[in-house]
Order: structure tokens, then C-alpha cells, then sequence
């Protein structure tokens, strides 16, 4: 199996463009900016992608995050562009191509927005979304999302992790699932009709899989709010896991003692299990999972990319799975 060695840079980008001196005098400025003034963190992944950045419409509220310090949260490959993360979606609400979810998601309204928290917690609410996005401060987080179809995307997310919100609200010591609803309202979503999953699209994870800093309450992406085809006004970023795991646009967070039903794991068990963690080892029963494709890279010499186990976020969560069958619970 062929191996990139992840030296930071893929392509023609700043770092083979500039004198490399003036490159990295330029780098260690942008992580001085990035501790200090908030405003300025978001300059980071503009040096890094430069080619990225000029395919960015500006043309949503900007949402900057400040770099995140939480290990494992910047990932040094090249960013997929802003256009592939924009029009390369599932969110089978609005439709099942690619396309679909960027043509429809339109007559998404995601204002005003509420987000409640059920189940078992001390302190259950009904969030509105301005509280939300004040709840903690945002970070800049660039993840790679591997779906489970075979590509894959890096993303600089906005938001926080989802631990901040579950601290507040107080799980009690019942709870050991966290369960993710997601809208369904089929006079916004127009293919709510149709019978390829059961709606609204459901998803959850282990208690201490949700408290891992890695997971991401996400609100934005490349520095401004989500589109919606991408899940606004809040999704769910977990990058070790395929990214049927990542609910777009939530409208409820339920705390359990039960494994939730996943919408997925609903509709077809043998292949969708509740754990999903990218595993290259572990194929799905019709394809094999060792490889994958990197939007933006599909030219005719595209060479497919080795899978990493827990998408290469071993070191931050591998701990989760000690001692678990992960051929059972795939
Ligand atoms: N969330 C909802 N509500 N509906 C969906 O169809 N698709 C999932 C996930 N979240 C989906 C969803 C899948 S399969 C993937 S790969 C990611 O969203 C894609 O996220 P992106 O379009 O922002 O890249």
C-alpha cells in the first residue's frame, strides 16, 4: 500500500511558492497572532491554503474561531476547498447527490433556532441558538472527514467541543449514551418523503466518547457560519469516526442509559454499526474501507489514499476502544 508521508503540503501552496525563509518567518507570526487576538486566528489557514481561500465566496456572517490548542485539532494536510466542502454533500433531507443538498438546502430556515437537552441531566433546557454560540469560546479546528462511502475532505471547522455543553447541563450517573436529533420537517425538507432512512436522521455516540475534546459542536466553517447544505445552524464534528456520525443542523441532545437507534444502524445493522469508528481494517460488507479518495485530488493520476485507523486520530482516542472487539462492534 503506497504511503504519504505528511510533510504539511501536498501542492503548489504558499510553502513552495514563497521563499521558504519568509514562509516560515510568516508561519511563526500567524501562531503569535493565533494565541493572542482572537480576530486575527482565522489569518492561520489563509497562509496555509491560499489557493482555498480565493475559491471562498464571502458571502455568509463571518464566524472566526481562535486556533484551537486541544491535541490533535489541526491537521497540517491541505484544506479541501471552500467550493468541494460546499457542493460535495450528503444530507439526504434535501436529497441523495452530491448536488442535491446545495440546490435545496435553501428553504432551510435556521433562524430562530433552539436546541433541547433531554433525558438524564441535572440541568435539562431548551438552548436558543444565540446562547449557544456564546455558551463557550469558538476555535478554529481543521479535521479530516472520512465518509464512509471512501472520500474524504479537510475542513477548518468553528466551534467548540461538545464537552462544554455537556458539563453544563450535568449528565447524572444514569446517563451513558448521548443521542443526536436532528430536524425533520418535511415542509422544509423535501425529501423527508422518501424511505431510504427513517426520519428525523438520528445519531449518538458513548458518554465518554461525547466528552472526548475532539468532538466538535460545530457552527461554522472556513470562518464563517455553516452553509446549510453542511448542517446549520449546528452540527456535530466527530473525526475518528465516519461521518454518518456527524448529525447536521441538531435540534435535540438526549442523554441515556440505552444505546440510542441510530438512523443508520435502523436501516441496515449488518453494515452500519453504532461504533462506525473508521477503521481500514474493518471492511463494509460491499466494499473494502483500506483506502480512500481526497475530494479535490481525483485527477486521472490521483493516487487513493491508505485509510488510517481511527482516521488518525489513534493517540487522542484509542483509549475509547481498550480492550473492545472492534470487528464486533464495527
Ligand atoms: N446529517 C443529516 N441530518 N443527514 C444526513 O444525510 N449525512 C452524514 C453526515 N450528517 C447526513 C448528516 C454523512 S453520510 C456525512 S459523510 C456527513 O454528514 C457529510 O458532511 P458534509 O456534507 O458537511 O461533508
Amino acid at each position: 500500500m503506497h504511503h504519504r508521508p505528511n510533510r504539511g503540503f501536498d501542492h503548489a501552496v504558499p510553502s513552495e511558492i514563497t521563499p521558504r525563509s519568509v514562509y516560515e518567518r510568516r508561519r511563526e507570526l500567524l501562531k503569535l497572532m493565533a494565541l493572542g487576538a482572537g480576530g486575527a486566528a482565522l489569518s492561520g489557514w489563509v497562509a496555509r491554503d491560499a489557493m482555498a481561500q480565493a475559491a471562498r465566496p464571502n458571502k455568509l456572517a463571518p464566524l472566526p474561531g481562535t486556533r484551537s490548542t486541544v491535541p490533535g485539532a489541526i491537521t497540517m494536510e491541505k484544506l479541501t476547498s471552500y467550493n468541494d466542502v460546499t457542493s460535495y454533500n450528503n444530507y439526504y433531507e434535501f436529497g441523495t447527490d452530491k448536488a442535491d443538498p446545495a440546490r435545496n438546502a435553501g428553504s432551510l430556515k435556521t433562524r430562530p433556532w433552539t436546541v433541547a437537552i433531554e433525558g438524564e441531566v441535572k440541568k435539562p433546557k431548551v438552548y436558543d441558538l444565540d446562547e449557544l454560540l456564546k455558551l463557550a469560546p469558538m476555535e478554529e479546528r481543521i479535521y479530516r472527514l472520512r465518509c464512509v462511502e471512501g472520500w474524504s475532505m479537510v475542513i477548518p471547522w468553528v466551534g467548540y467541543s461538545l464537552s462544554e455543553l455537556i458539563k453544563r447541563v450535568e449528565p447524572t450517573g444514569n446517563a451513558k449514551y448521548v443521542e443526536f436529533v436532528t430536524l425533520g420537517d418535511a415542509k422544509q425538507m423535501p425529501f423527508l418523503g422518501s424511505r431510504v432512512l427513517s426520519w428525523p436522521y438520528v445519531e449518538g455516540l458513548r458518554l465518554d466518547e461525547a466528552m472526548n475534546p475532539l468532538a466538535l459542536l460545530a457552527f461554522g466553517l472556513y470562518g464563517e457560519v455553516l452553509p446549510n447544505q453542511n448542517g446549520a445552524p449546528v452540527r456535530l464534528a466527530v473525526p475518528w469516526k465516519y461521518g454518518f456520525k456527524s448529525g447536521k443542523s441538531i435540534v435535540k441532545i438526549r442523554f441515556t442509559d440505552k444505546q440510542p437507534l441510530t438512523s443508520w444502524n435502523h436501516a441496515a445493522a449488518q453494515e452500519y454499526g453504532f461504533f462506525s469508528n473508521v477503521n481500514p481494517t474493518v471492511d463494509h460488507p460491499r466494499w473494502s474501507q483500506a483506502t480512500e479518495r481526497r475530494i479535490g485530488e481525483d485527477g486521472l493520476f490521483a493516487k487513493k489514499r491508505a485509510t488510517l485507523m481511527f482516521n488518525g486520530y489513534e493517540a487522542q482516542v484509542g483509549q475509547l476502544y481498550a480492550g473492545m472487539d472492534l470487528k464486533k462492534l464495527f
